[in-house]
């Protein structure tokens, strides 16, 4: 068996995720002057709109940004109650909370770790205004079920779709089923934008237009055009007018800069072929530790199309050997491959324990939160750093 610090060096054989095309991208755009939101910014909304079959694609900082836009896209307000996942990065509840918003979770489905749509009606209150369906690792939540009570109770549907980019439930692109889909491109994710990023994607026209103001400090910056108010032309002859700025409310700076959508637009291109080879890995781990006692492997929706962004593992300490924490202090210290741990269950994060929420109240979450880690599963992962993995397993199960 190699020593600890082979996986170290073997991620750091795999080098940049970037590669010539997207070098050359960043050097034209610095020729132009590198603005923001500018043409890259532009044709990156249109060539993700068009990937994920939806009308409307906002480009922003960041997919925290997206869920913020979104929640202010449907109008939520102080008092209002939005439904999610315990099992989530904590950006996807921090957006309805920093709008005054109350958070609903809604324990997961132990299988899939997906929100249970079956645990869904019991939630619903008079204020609940969105449910906020978190398609974890890479695989979509079963939408269906989850659209079809919101209809019913006229909830708007916002996808965290932050981890799935280019994943599908139904043939149905992530994303494009809520009236608003997020995306994060931080540098961890299936495709990235320099480090940060992310995209909103809406068919709702007015949800698109309040997205596209507050983004950008309520002024209309491309796109549409910019409202002004004519200045007095008695002071400013015909032809040389010029205008002053108004705008329609308080809002923000969320732009992306032209650099990072020039990169966006090459990483979209090279997508489908990231993500079919982290679902390459995936079937080759799957296979290569189907016979660990104690393992739970995870399960692919008939369904779905998972895009893979991590690779859960379900330990059963028992029948393993070992205990989550004991077997990642162990890959780590021992074989030098750091595990996962996404996610402990935010009821449990003093930022929710103060909200009122207590431990055990989510019992599938929290299974999950004492026993799963997730492997690496990065697409550029060689079939050596995969087996090396794979071989680190076997020796600490039983
Ligand atoms: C499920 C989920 N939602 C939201 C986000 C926030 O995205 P960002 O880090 O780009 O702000 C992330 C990023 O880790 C995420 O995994």
């Amino acid at each position: 068996m190699s020593s600890p610090k082979i996986q170290h060096d073997l991620e750091i054989k795999l080098g940049s995720e970037y590669g010539p095309e997207e070098e050359q991208a960043v050097i034209d755009v610095i020729r132009q002057g590198a603005p923001t939101s500018g043409e890259a910014c532009i044709q990156f909304e249109q060539d993700f709109a068009a990937y994920c079959g939806s009308e409307y694609a906002r480009v922003v900082t960041n997919g925290t940004a997206a869920l913020f836009l979104s929640m202010i896209g449907i109008g939520i307000k102080p008092g209002d109650r939005v439904i999610t996942t315990p099992m989530t990065w904590i950006a996807t509840p921090a957006a309805p909370v920093t709008l005054g918003a109350e958070i609903d979770f809604v324990d997961i489905d132990p299988v899939t770790y997906n929100l249970d749509p079956g645990q869904l009606e019991a939630a619903i209150t008079p204020n609940t205004k969105a449910i906020i369906p978190v398609h974890l690792y890479g695989q979509c939540c079963d939408m269906d079920p989850i659209l079809e009570i919101a209809n019913q109770h006229g909830i708007a549907v916002i996808e965290d779709a932050c981890q799935a980019v280019g994943s599908q439930y139904k043939g149905r692109m992530a994303g494009s089923m809520g009236v608003t889909g997020c995306f994060s491109f931080h540098e961890q994710k299936n495709m990235s934008t320099l480090g940060e990023g992310g995209m909103i994607v809406t068919d709702d026209p007015n949800v698109y237009e309040r997205i596209a103001l507050y983004r950008s400090h309520c002024t209309r910056v491309h796109g549409r055009s910019t409202k002004y108010c004519q200045l007095d032309e008695s002071r400013f002859p015909v032809g040389k007018t010029f205008w002053w700025q108004d705008f329609d409310d308080t809002g923000y700076n969320f732009r992306m800069t032209d650099i990072q959508a020039a990169v966006g637009i090459v990483q979209l291109k090279k997508l489908d072929e990231l993500n079919q080879r982290r679902i390459n890995n995936a079937a080759y781990l799957t296979e290569a530790l189907r016979d660990v006692p104690g393992l739970t492997l995870p399960t692919v929706m008939p369904e779905c199309k998972h895009s893979f962004h991590l690779y859960p593992v379900m330990l059963d300490a028992e029948r393993f050997g070992m205990n989550k924490v004991d077997f990642v202090y162990a890959m780590l210290h021992e074989r030098g491959i750091k595990l996962g741990t996404h996610y402990n269950p935010l009821h449990w994060s003093t930022a929710f324990q103060q909200r009122g929420y207590q431990r055990g109240q989510f019992p599938n979450a929290e299974k999950v939160g004492e026993s799963l880690v997730t492997l690496p599963i990065n697409p550029r992962q060689t079939p050596e750093a995969l087996d090396y993995l794979v071989k680190s397993i076997h020796t600490f199960g039983q």
